[in-house]
């Protein structure tokens, strides 16, 4: 017993020589995925689909990542990328445009079908690229968000997408088996996806979130990144949901 405890949790350096490609790694919690990577000795890869945004990103991160321009999308330019990559170990998938919000009873249809389009399409369309280049250890690691438990009355279609991926990473836990499949279910964190607000709006929304939350703070990118890591690492689980939203959902 007291071996097997050892074992498990002084496993030395998990991601030592690993291939973990981040979906999404030119900002937020992909570039915070990315970084940890990085550091726990992966070998990392970053897939997003503005080249000024891989660029970037590549200027921040650790000396030896790799950028791929590429959308989560592009089918064909995927199988290549990851051809050139081989053997995957670990895929985390954060890829996203910006927020669909509205009432659902007045979003136009297109409108609703967009906010899946990278989210849902583009994780479905990267797990069927990598998923003859992953090891049997490795894992997908999804992303939802705290709207699908707790929506707003804005929220309906956001959440719609975040129990799409958590139904998503449960059924590919039992079809892509021994591979584990997980998700990390985040609540509201300063990164990249609020760019668009302007900033008085932002800064409102997350003084809001920090007065309210029972952590006092608004989430920052690397404190949701090491979920991710830690659903990279951990051996045991899969189809799991790990929410990191600072209580958000139960208040
Ligand atoms: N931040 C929050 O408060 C929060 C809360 C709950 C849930 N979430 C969820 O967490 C996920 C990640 O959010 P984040 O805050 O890290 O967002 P982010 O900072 O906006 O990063 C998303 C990245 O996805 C990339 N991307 C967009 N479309 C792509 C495509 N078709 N192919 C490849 N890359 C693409 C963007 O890169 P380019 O610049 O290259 O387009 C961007 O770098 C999203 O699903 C979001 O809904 C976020």
């Amino acid at each position: 017993m007291t071996t097997q405890y050892a074992e498990v949790l002084t496993a030395p350096e998990p991601l030592v020589g690993r291939n973990v490609v981040v979906v999404g790694g030119a900002s937020g919690f992909g570039l915070g995925v990315a970084h940890a990577a990085a550091e726990a000795g992966a070998r990392v890869s970053v897939i997003s689909r503005a080249e000024d945004s891989v660029e970037r990103a590549l200027d921040r991160l650790p000396a030896g990542v790799e950028g791929h321009v590429i959308s989560a999308l592009d089918r064909p330019g995927l199988d290549a990328v990851f051809g050139r990559i081989g053997q995957v170990h670990h895929v985390a998938y954060t890829a996203a445009d910006a927020p669909v919000t509205g009432p659902i009873t007045t979003l136009p249809v297109d409108e609703v079908r967009r906010a899946f389009e990278t989210r849902y399409f583009g994780a479905l369309t990267v797990i069927g690229a990598v998923a003859p280049h992953l090891d049997p250890g490795g894992s997908i690691t999804l992303t939802s968000g705290a709207a699908g438990v707790r929506p707003r009355a804005t929220s309906g279609v956001l959440a719609g997408v975040c129990g799409a991926m958590e139904a998503l990473a449960r059924a590919l836990a039992m079809e892509l088996s021994p591979i584990r499949v997980n998700v990390v279910r985040p609540g509201f964190t300063r990164t990249g996806m609020w760019a668009d607000l302007d900033e008085a709006t932002r800064e409102a929304m997350f003084r809001q979130t920090a007065e309210t939350n029972l952590v006092g703070h608004v989430g920052e990118a690397a404190e949701v990144a090491r979920a991710y890591i830690y659903c990279m690492t951990q051996t045991y689980a899969t189809g799991s949901i790990i929410a990191v939203d600072g209580g958000y959902a139960l208040v």
